[in-house]
């Protein structure tokens, strides 16, 4: 089966497709590289393309056998998507359109989707499950949930089969030390408290110590990056085996505490971290945890890295080495 990943030069696209490689997939990697790392794929076939650019797509669905796609490839920071709406609706809206369209002319119809966490907004209830109210708090969540809502009409008027997963905090990296998480900007907490313990950061902020949470800090829900790519290949399976349409969450199940997660890598470090508190940002929940407990129903997804230190160990491995070879700087 070949598999056309779009944003798979990116943190979890390129995670997702060694997972694929491992799994017998034959893999085409589409990305402008944006945000990506083409050191990170290896010597996957790549093609730089753009989604928002038709020809890009055209040629690439033309030019090259494809079964399904996996789509990756948004910009996905919460503060610049409040500055920049626009950006955000053209890129991650916009180019969403295209590629669906690409797909159709090319008679391509499963697509697993990369969602999001930020689709629900204030969380009513914890864990949140799928059916859970979707309203988000800023654009980059409202397009998220219009390319969902395009999936939904998609699929009804054209038999497109689609799975979305809507991941909450994605974290750590594989053992193999070949790819990490790498964002420029960063604005995950993880990789700014284990920066800050390599010295390239002075320090790390902690927004808001006055939560309704046992030590005062925010809690989320972290999931390692191996155990999301598992649930896309499980996702990509149930639709090449004439699975329906679904939206799932991925997370972990368990909250950690900004204070936890920062405790646990200076345990896994051997590092001080310097650590600055100020106040709450605004639109921060208190607590984001998933109920993931639909996707191990359906499709038997079960996370192995269950615990802080373990996840903060494997994206700690990468970011030491990644920092201390400069081949890889
Ligand atoms: N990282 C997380 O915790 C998280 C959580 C929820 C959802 N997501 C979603 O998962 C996906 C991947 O996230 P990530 O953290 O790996 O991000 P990333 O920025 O590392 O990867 C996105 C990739 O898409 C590429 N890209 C962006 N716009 C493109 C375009 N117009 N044409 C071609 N390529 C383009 C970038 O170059 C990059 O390689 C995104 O859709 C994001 O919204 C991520």
């Amino acid at each position: 089966m070949h598999i056309l990943v779009c944003g798979g030069a990116g943190y979890i696209g390129s995670h997702v497709v060694r997972q694929l490689q491992r799994s017998g997939y034959e893999v085409l990697v589409l990305d402008n590289l944006a945000n990506g790392h083409l050191s990170a794929i290896g010597d996957t076939p790549f093609v730089w393309g753009d989604i928002l650019d038709k020809q890009d797509l055209q040629l690439v669905f033309h030019q090259n056998r494809i079964d399904a796609v996996m789509h990756f490839a948004a910009f996905s920071i919460v503060g610049e998507s409040v500055q920049q709406p626009s950006t955000y609706y053209r890129n991650n809206v916009a180019g969403t359109l295209n590629l669906l369209e690409a797909m159709q002319e090319h008679r391509v119809n499963k697509l697993i989707f990369s969602s999001t966490a930020a689709v629900y907004g204030e969380p009513k209830e914890i864990p949140i499950t799928e059916d859970h109210q979707t309203k988000p708090t800023n654009p980059y969540g409202a397009t998220k949930l219009a390319v969902e809502e395009m999936l939904k009409w998609f699929s009804q008027a054209y038999g497109l089969k689609y799975v979305s997963l809507r991941y909450f905090n994605a974290a750590g990296a594989d053992d193999s030390g070949d790819m990490g998480e790498d964002h420029n900007p960063e604005t995950h907490l993880i990789p700014l408290v284990l920066k800050t313990a390599l010295g390239v950061l002075p320090e790390v902020k902690i927004f808001g110590t006055d939560y309704p949470t046992p030590d005062g800090t925010c809690i989320r829900d972290y999931i390692h990056v191996n155990d999301l790519a598992n649930a896309h290949i499980l996702a990509l399976q149930s639709l090449l085996s004439g699975g329906k349409s679904a939206v799932y969450n991925l997370g972990n199940g368990n909250g950690f505490s900004v204070r936890e997660v920062i405790d646990t890598a200076k345990k896994v470090t051997g590092k001080s971290i310097r650590v600055v508190e100020t106040t709450r940002r605004t639109g921060d929940p208190a607590v984001l945890v998933a109920s993931a407990e639909k996707i191990k129903r359906e499709l038997g997804w079960q996370p192995q890295f269950r615990d802080m230190e373990q996840i903060i160990s494997t994206a700690w491995h990468w970011h030491y080495n990644h920092s201390t070879n400069p081949k890889l700087k």
